[in-house]
């Protein structure tokens, strides 16, 4: 079943009947500013594409880790793991254990692929589970979309532990962790020489931090054997030339990364405060690509932001309304809009 994200705008827009040029849509968690898509020289579109080992090495470089390989999106991966896991328990011949934790809340894709391979789902919620089953698998999603939480290497380590003892697979997503420094990914952990971590995988993401998410590309990083299993599983040409050319350029250019940080974190702040004058009493998680704001009436106020054409994330538990950060021409239409709504007491 497909499940329901932010974007596909023209959904909504025929919902409310408003045409889709009208929208201010905030609904995704996608920066606002993307990466400048150069020319891309014709070679690229006529062969077939290469991995290349110096995209393998700027990306290695990037995310400061031993091993990695390009995805199509890291949903690619989301979708594929649980195969990929079963095939590898069992070439180890060890039990079948058909159990996975999964946040709560959090990016539901996960929750879909293992389900629908038949594991046994576990709740967690702030704390990360302690009492792990045997050949089990953990998913952690750091930072948490659309709640913002957060957990530091030290809670990761000690889970990675349990993990380990357990022969449990580790699933850390950080397709978000690119606004943070380097040393909030776990992927530096996996690089202690001793294949301590071998059952961990990391996901990153091109599509949110580059603003890149129709290119489709994005990155595991974890032990060599892992990123075998993966490159065989995917083939060779599951992600296209252009997206191959354009993030190696991406990935390289440490200049354009540090403006968009710097620009994210403004525009994510300016933000937070307009959205504090109108909710006031609201709680609101920010980060430097969404802000997200609860509420008891998230359900009815989505509702009346969508007659006013502004389009943002009703979380999944109705709870919250996550906005995406706009760039500076839709932040003033959104304080504009949110003033009229206020004016005319619609919220
Ligand atoms: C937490 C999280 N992980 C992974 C993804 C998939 O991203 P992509 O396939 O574009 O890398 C998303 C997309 O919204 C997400 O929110």
């Amino acid at each position: 079943m497909a499940l329901l994200h932010g974007g596909q705008l023209a959904v909504i827009a025929q919902q409310y009947q408003i045409p889709e040029s009208d929208w201010l849509d905030l609904s995704t968690g996608i920066a606002p500013f993307s990466y400048p898509v150069i020319d891309i020289p014709l070679p690229v579109w006529q062969q077939l594409p290469t991995i290349s080992t110096t995209l393998i090495e700027v990306a290695k470089q990037y995310y400061q880790a031993e091993h990695c390989w390009p995805l199509a999106g890291s949903q690619q991966l989301i979708e594929q793991l649980p195969q990929l896991w079963l095939n590898k328990i069992s070439a180890d011949n060890k039990i079948i254990a058909k159990h996975v934790y999964l946040p709560k809340v959090g990016y539901k894709e996960h929750q879909q692929a293992w389900q629908q391979a038949g594991f046994e789902l576990h709740f967690y919620q702030q704390q990360l589970p302690s009492d792990i089953i045997e050949n089990s698998v953990v998913v952690v999603i750091n930072p948490n979309n659309p709640n913002n939480d957060r957990f530091s290497i030290q809670q990761l380590c000690v889970l990675q532990q349990q993990c380990k003892k357990q022969q449990a697979l580790l699933v850390i997503d950080e397709a978000f962790a690119d606004i943070f420094p380097t040393d909030f990914s776990f992927v530096q952990q996996l690089n202690d020489g001793q294949g301590n971590n071998e059952d961990v995988i990391i996901l990153r993401s091109i599509g949110k931090f580059f603003g890149l998410a129709g290119l489709r590309i994005g990155f595991v990083c974890s032990s060599q054997s892992w990123c075998e299993i993966i490159k065989q599983r995917i083939g060779p040409w599951s992600i296209n030339g252009a997206a191959l050319y354009i993030t190696e350029q991406a990935l390289n250019d440490t200049q354009w990364q540090q403006t968009q940080i710097i620009r994210l974190q403004q525009q994510s702040h300016s933000q937070y405060q307009i959205l504090k004058q109108y909710f006031p009493h609201c709680r609101i998680e920010t980060n430097a690509l969404f802000n997200t704001v609860y509420s008891t009436d998230a359900a009815s106020i989505h509702r009346r932001l969508c007659q006013q054409a502004i389009y943002v994330r009703l979380t999944d538990e109705n709870d919250a309304l996550r906005f995406g950060i706009a760039d500076q021409l839709q932040l003033e239409r959104l304080q504009y809009l949110l003033s009229e709504l206020f004016q005319e007491n619609k919220i």
